[in-house]
């Protein structure tokens, strides 16, 4: 069995991609049972290790909604921050912020939802409302010199409204981009989306104001789709592709939600395509059937599966 790809470039991609690691943060966020603090902090340090360079690593929201990380503060305090590595983490509103400065982060990431259904069930806040929320968090994450990310939620499809209208993804996405958000990722939380369906949600942003160098891509691989779309968007001139090593990963307010694309099925198609990315395959697919073993489950990532039987 090969443990790398022939490298064959292909045009109108870029030179490199940075990956941005949700594994520790949407992958644990969703377990049923709850990963002891210590087992997350060696996942991060063996992810740093690994060669990837942001790594989302935990959430300040109500610890109640999301108990499986309720220890943010203790995870970060035992962290080993490795230098050069950004550990960003999810912030909803000032609460969240409060708690995050007194960790010593300097990167948020807000969420926001495209959709109404969505923004009640995830933030208890209605489409319009969660900007109220994010207003003052934002502006006050900027005056204190952190880094802000925003996500917009059910960019593509939603288990509750269906099919979602790109222009309704890109006034969200406008929206927090004014508020001074550096960066937009696009979540497919259901992983519904299809490449045609990328460049449109992609196209309709950037018609709405959003530049493309500002914009992520978040997709989830519930029905297969995630590589693909993933290509689509890199061909649309998107640098930045989150990813979950050992494709880990849902939303527990979003039952239809799986695993994030794989780091491991990202960096396999990178490697092929020579796009330079940073990251260490063989010892993120270490780290996965560490972490698997932790969860008493195998990954679901296929590039894991091909290569942790492989001699
Ligand atoms: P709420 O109940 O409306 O909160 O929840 P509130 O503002 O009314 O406050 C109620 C109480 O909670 C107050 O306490 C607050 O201080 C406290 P009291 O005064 O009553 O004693 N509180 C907090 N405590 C600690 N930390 C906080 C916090 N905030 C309020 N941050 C809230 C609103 C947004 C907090 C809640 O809905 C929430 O925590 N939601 C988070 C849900 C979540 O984490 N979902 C998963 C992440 S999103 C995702 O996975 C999608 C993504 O991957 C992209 C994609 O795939 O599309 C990012
Ligand atoms: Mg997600």
């Amino acid at each position: 069995m090969p443990d790398l790809p022939m490298t064959l470039p292909s045009e109108g991609l870029p030179a490199h991609v940075t990956i941005y690691e949700v594994g520790a943060r949407d992958g644990l966020q969703n377990e049923k049972a709850i990963v002891p603090v210590e087992v997350k902090a060696e996942f991060l340090n063996r992810l740093a290790d690994a060669g990837l360079t942001t790594l989302e690593a935990t959430s300040f929201v109500h610890p109640k909604w999301v108990p499986q990380l309720a220890d943010a503060a203790e995870l970060l305090a035992m962290l080993e921050r490795r230098p050069g590595v950004d550990y960003p983490v999810l912030v909803p509103n000032e609460r969240g912020l409060d708690r995050a400065v007194e960790a010593g982060v300097d990167h948020i990431a807000v969420f926001a939802s495209a959709t109404e259904t969505f923004a009640e069930k995830n933030l208890n806040r209605t489409l319009d409302s969660q900007f109220a929320m994010f207003e003052p968090t934002v502006k006050r994450a900027l005056a204190e010199g952190l880094r802000v990310r925003a996500y917009v939620s059910m960019a593509f499809g939603d288990p509750w409204e269906g099919a979602v209208d790109p222009a309704q993804v890109a006034a969200v996405g406008r929206r927090l981009v004014e508020m001074g958000c550096r960066q937009l990722s696009l979540g497919d939380t259901i992983g519904t989306g299809t490449p045609g369906h990328a460049e449109a949600v992609i196209d309709a942003c950037v018609a709405g104001g959003v530049p493309i160098d500002q914009i992520a891509v978040h997709f989830h691989d519930t029905y297969g789709q995630a590589l693909a779309n993933t290509l689509a968007a890199l061909r649309r001139g998107v640098t930045t592709v989150d990813a979950s090593t050992g494709g880990l990963g849902g939303c527990p307010y979003a039952k239809s939600a799986t695993g994030n694309l794989a780091t491991e099925d990202l960096v396999w198609m990178l490697d092929g395509l020579g796009v330079s990315h940073g990251a260490r395959l063989a010892d993120l697919v270490e780290t996965s059937v560490w972490m698997a073993d932790k969860l008493g489950r195998p990954s679901p990532s296929r590039v894991v599966k091909a290569l942790a039987g492989a001699d």
